[in-house]
């Protein structure tokens, strides 16, 4: 069953009917050019009809959910990701208060600051851009943001609802994953599902949440004993390792659907995901590119998340 939501987005998978062919790899192999040829999974119309619904919601509302974004140091990927936050929150009608703090800021200044806006009663949500610098432990500030703020979903006590079955707030990625699928209608009950990579931003809380739609899941990592016929036996494959264009087309299955997390820059400057795009499209069944897939969806998913705790704050 479709949410109602999705009845709107369908229509953003598009698809593609012009593939590149299959490329001759390494070692001789080719892939039969079997017209197989992928559907592009939209994530960036599908999140801007999520981010439309939400901002009539939010208009709607007779209050104005905040969101704090905390920045720690100058990482420029970091950056550029909260600027996107910042701006997609703003035009969903959210107030942001963004804290920018120098990279030489201690735990306990960082820890004093989330404390208080964990009393400030106009913050809704609170969302600390990882990765910290060195010398703040990661686990010590996730473990003091209040759990109904915890608009990232990483604190322990959300965390464990997810994996109990009893979610609260979920994490942005995983759950944009969820609603890629599900806008593109990729039926997951009974399907063998592959969650490559292992992290507990993505991989673990997708695990909870591929089983929740009934799928047959296997998580593999940087251990797993051939990775490549693991990846073969899968329906649908998530790729989330971090390591560009890893999962190449004599990995995939025809027909499979195959979304990547990744968001990899080259020496050349060029993004690519975990999946190498060109080779693969020509054949899974359904992909979604990078950027312009899960990116767009994590943050969508980020300011569906700030008004889901707004209104239970709140009520509404
Ligand atoms: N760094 C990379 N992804 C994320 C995310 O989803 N949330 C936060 N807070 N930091 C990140």
């Amino acid at each position: 069953m479709l949410l109602p939501l999705w009845e709107g987005v369908r229509r953003s998978v598009r698809f593609d009917p012009s593939p590149q062919p299959p490329p001759a790899r390494g070692g001789g192999e080719s892939f039969p050019a079997a017209a197989l040829s992928a559907r592009l999974i939209d994530g960036r119309a599908i999140a801007n009809t999520m981010r439309q619904a939400l901002a009539a919601r939010v208009a709607a509302l007779p209050f104005r959910p905040g969101l704090a974004v905390v920045l720690v140091g100058d990482d420029p990927a970091s950056a550029v990701y909260v600027r996107s936050k910042d701006r997609a929150a703003e035009m969903a009608g959210i107030a942001v208060t963004t804290l920018r703090l120098p990279g030489t800021t201690t735990e306990a200044a960082l820890l004093a600051e989330v404390a208080r806006l964990n009393e400030d009663p106009g913050i809704d949500g609170i969302l600390v851009q990882l990765p910290l610098p060195r010398g703040i432990r990661q686990e010590a500030v996730i473990d003091l943001i209040d759990p109904a703020k915890d608009v990232d979903g990483f604190h322990p006590l959300n965390a464990g609802l997810l994996a109990a079955g009893r979610p609260s707030l979920i994490p942005c990625t995983p759950l944009g994953v969820m609603k890629l699928l599900e806008a593109a209608e990729v039926a997951l009950s009974g399907r063998r599902a592959l969650v490559l990579g292992r992290s507990h931003i993505v991989g673990r809380p997708l695990v909870a949440l591929l089983l929740a739609a009934h799928a047959t899941v296997t998580v593999a990592h940087s251990r797993t004993r051939d990775l490549a016929a693991e990846c073969r036996r899968a329906e649908v494959l998530v790729a989330a390792t971090g390591r560009a264009e890893m999962v190449r087309a004599d990995w995939l299955a025809p027909g499979a659907t195959v979304i990547d997390v990744g968001i990899n820059r080259l020496a050349d400057g060029r993004l690519v995901g975990d999946v190498a795009f060109a080779e693969c499209a020509a054949v899974a069944g359904a992909i979604t590119p990078v950027p312009g897939g899960v990116g767009p969806m994590t943050i969508a998913c980020l300011l569906e998340n700030t008004v889901t705790a707004a209104m239970r704050r709140r009520g509404g």
